[in-house]
């Protein structure tokens, strides 16, 4: 079976992604670039927010037509792929497998069977599994918890992804030895809410606890996403802080900084809460580099409202943040009960956040410049004078390719920063990472 495998969304959809490929390797599946190669095209899919489902229609629209010129079989997985919204687009473009995020593991039985194969259960295997670790890679994701057991208004995912499942502490362990051993030296940690790991079960460490077993493993770099601020404990800053395995890079959603907003989306935490968490990060790290996501427009946000959004972005004085036009999304409660505002009034509020957050990268990454950083470098950027990699903070990095030939870590001075990034010189490498990737 050719398999091409089409991934939208986040980066918990890509790990998915990983997992089913290793499953459909155990089948014997063989990979192919391209739909036009393929016998079957999976398309794993996002539903957050409304553009990802509208590309994912305009695809599988693509794909139908194809299928009614030769022998092609459709899959569609992902978080879509459980809402009614994305069986009833699954019905209209003639999908023949489908899978919810909770039912990953059945891929190998869908290719067996005859007829239509859909399947939306949660299956508990899927928090048992140990993927093969990827060869060559330098770095990867490492499901930590799958799930969320918060029920934010705007958002679709406890729907999609259902409640929280941690993974078993050693599977983890194991999992994470694994791709060291393979050379692996960055990790992300994930999760829709990284920071309740274990609390569903009992006798699993905490997050925090967590974070200092797994820094004993001693993989030079470890990151985590993504945290909810209610979560955020004491406990989690200070494993942050005494193991300097993991990064001092933290994304910390916010959302709105109105408590009234804040109430309206049940974000179960105000305001002040948020900024004392902020308080202690910085305590413990004042180095940290801080991100968060913020959605601006929801149902009955004032320009008050959104002054205390932007107040509060200059009172944490973030590094990034991906900021979101409040999307509604049938099924959620804030779809049903309120009324979303004008499309102009999201627009415009939108750029003014932008404009905010490009003052506070420009300056927050002009602290760098004159700093020597630890870069991991992909490979050759766009502008192929450039290899591009990215800090221990997460900031995108280029240096000249001249001085890094190859992908590994190395250690960056920063000459220059602009709001989206810094440029540097090889001031030295990190050897012991970037042997294992010469070799391999
Ligand atoms: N509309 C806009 N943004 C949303 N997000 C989640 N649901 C919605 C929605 N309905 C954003 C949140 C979340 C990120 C992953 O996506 O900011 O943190
Ligand atoms: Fe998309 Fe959210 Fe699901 Fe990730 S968790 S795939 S972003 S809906």
């Amino acid at each position: 079976m050719k398999t091409h495998i089409i991934t939208y969304g986040c980066q918990m959809n890509e790990y998915d992604t990983h997992l089913v490929k290793s499953e459909l390797a155990s089948i014997g599946a063989e990979f192919v670039d391209t739909v036009t190669d393929a016998d079957f095209v999976l398309v794993n899919t996002c539903a957050v927010r409304g553009k990802p489902v509208e590309k994912v229609r305009t695809l599988l629209g693509e794909l139908r037509k194809e299928k009614g010129k030769r022998n092609l079989m459709v899959g569609m997985m992902g978080c879509l792929a459980q809402l009614e919204e994305g069986q009833q687009i699954a019905r209209k473009f003639e999908v023949d497998v489908l899978l919810g995020p909770g039912a990953l593991t059945e891929i190998g039985r869908a290719l067996e069977a005859k007829n239509r194969f859909w399947d939306l259960s949660f299956r508990e295997e899927l928090t048992h599994h140990l993927p093969p670790a990827p060869q060559g890679a330098l770095s990867a994701f490492v499901s930590i918890i799958r799930g969320c057991n918060h029920h934010c208004t705007y958002c679709i995912v406890p729907t999609t992804r259902g409640p929280e499942v941690s993974r078993h502490p050693d599977l983890i362990l194991r999992e994470l030895q694994a791709l060291k051993d393979v050379g692996v030296v960055e990790v992300t940690l994930l999760g829709q809410n990284v920071n309740s790991y274990g609390n569903d079960q009992e006798g699993f460490p905490k997050f925090g606890e967590l974070l200092r077993k797994i820094g004993e493993i001693g993989l030079p770099r470890v990151k985590f996403t993504t945290s909810h601020p209610v979560n955020f404990t004491d406990d989690v800053v200070a494993a942050m802080a005494e193991t300097p395995q993991v990064c001092g890079y933290i994304h910390l959603p916010v959302q709105s900084g109105s408590n009234r907003v804040l109430r309206r989306m049940a974000r179960e935490y105000r305001r002040e809460w948020y900024l004392d968490r902020i308080r202690a990060i910085r305590e413990a790290m004042p180095e940290v580099v801080l991100s968060t996501d913020i959605i601006v427009g929801f149902p009955g946000e004032t320009e008050e409202d959104f002054q205390e959004t932007l107040s509060l972005y200059d009172e944490v004085g973030y590094d990034s943040a991906y900021m979101f036009i409040y999307s509604p999304r049938p099924g959620t409660p804030s779809y049903k009960h309120f009324q979303d505002l004008p499309r102009e009034v999201k627009v415009e509020r939108l750029q003014r956040l932008i404009e905010r957050q490009k003052e506070w990268s420009f300056k927050r990454n002009g602290r760098w410049v004159g700093k020597t950083v630890e870069v991991l470098v992909r490979g050759v950027a766009k502008d192929e004078q450039y290899a591009e990699g990215h800090s221990r903070g997460n900031h995108p990095v280029l240096v000249p390719a001249s001085q890094a030939r190859h992908p590994g870590l190395y250690q960056v001075e920063i000459k220059q920063a602009t709001p989206h990034m810094l440029l540097g010189e090889v001031a030295g490498a990190t050897e012991a990472a970037t042997i294992p990737l010469l070799m391999a």
